[in-house]
């Protein structure tokens, strides 16, 4: 009845996708509280489709086989990450398996595991996602500018009109240049890496979801995600500490996306689940 309706009133009926993605996942405590809650955010939100950066995820920092398969059967469809995500070398065969959903940032050399993006097939949407990395106060990795429009192209030549970029930097300035510089060819684009959700959420001019940092999930009680005693002593004594996670209680950050059938954001929203 509500399609004659509509089709009578010559109104455009379109299908609206549900995108959740989580911020940084920060070891144990961060990967416990994803299995716990992230199954009923899910459904809460009727989310199609759950990104999780998982850079952090492995108790000890980085990302490892075990970890990430933790945040996958929590409900995750894909991950994503960031300057942590090659630090443990198990995890590089799992990267280079292309049936893992994992993208690693898209302008490490090409001698690096893994990919930089992927398409994910949910049946009736396929989201394209894109993983990159600033380059201010960042490792001196290839110019994210310079690498970020062959990558929508090869996503969009795939007929694939829905795609999220985890833009995983630490400059604000060059997360809202990037956001500005893809506004109107990709659906969203979401900062990570400081574990700090920012209060900027928006759509852009051309139909962008924008967020300068989604967040962690993990320890609220910390330095992001490290304990604050070891925190105070890495930056009073400018000496080697070995980080460690404390445990306390945890909260998990992100966003909600919703798109159009054409890719466009029409909403973004932020979440944050104690
Ligand atoms: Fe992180
Ligand atoms: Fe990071």
């Amino acid at each position: 009845m509500g399609n004659i309706v509509e089709e009578h009133l010559g109104i455009e009926r379109r299908a609206l996708l549900n995108i959740l993605f989580i911020g940084d996942v920060v070891g144990e405590g961060g990967c416990s509280f994803l299995e716990k809650n992230l199954n009923a955010v899910k459904k809460h939100y009727s989310a199609d489709a759950v990104i999780v950066n998982a850079e952090n995820s492995a108790v000890g920092n980085g990302v490892t086989p075990h970890s990430a398969n933790r945040v996958l059967d929590s409900g995750a469809d894909a991950l994503t990450l960031g300057n942590h995500g090659l630090k443990r070398r198990e995890i590089y065969d799992f990267l280079d398996n292309e049936f893992n959903p994992i993208v690693r940032p898209a302008n490490y050399h090409p001698a690096a595991p893994g990919r930089g993006y992927m398409i994910l097939d949910k049946g009736s949407v396929r989201i394209g996602i894109i993983n990159i990395m600033g380059i201010v106060g960042m490792e001196n990795i290839r110019n994210p500018f310079d690498i970020i429009d062959e990558i929508i192209d090869e996503i969009k030549a795939e007929g694939c009109k829905t795609i999220i970029v985890d833009f995983h930097a630490e400059a604000t300035a060059e997360k809202k240049a990037m956001g500005f510089y893809l506004d109107g060819r990709v659906t969203a684009l979401i900062g990570t890496h400081t574990h700090i959700p920012t209060a900027d959420e928006q759509i852009l001019a051309g139909g962008t979801g924008y967020i300068t940092d989604a967040g962690m999930t993990g320890p609220m009680d910390s330095c992001l995600g490290v304990k604050k005693e070891l925190a105070i002593e890495k930056m009073k004594t400018l000496l080697p500490v070995r980080f460690e996670n404390p445990d306390t209680d945890c909260s998990m950050q992100g966003v909600l996306i919703t798109a159009d059938s054409e890719g466009k954001c029409t909403t973004i929203e932020r979440i944050e689940v104690r």
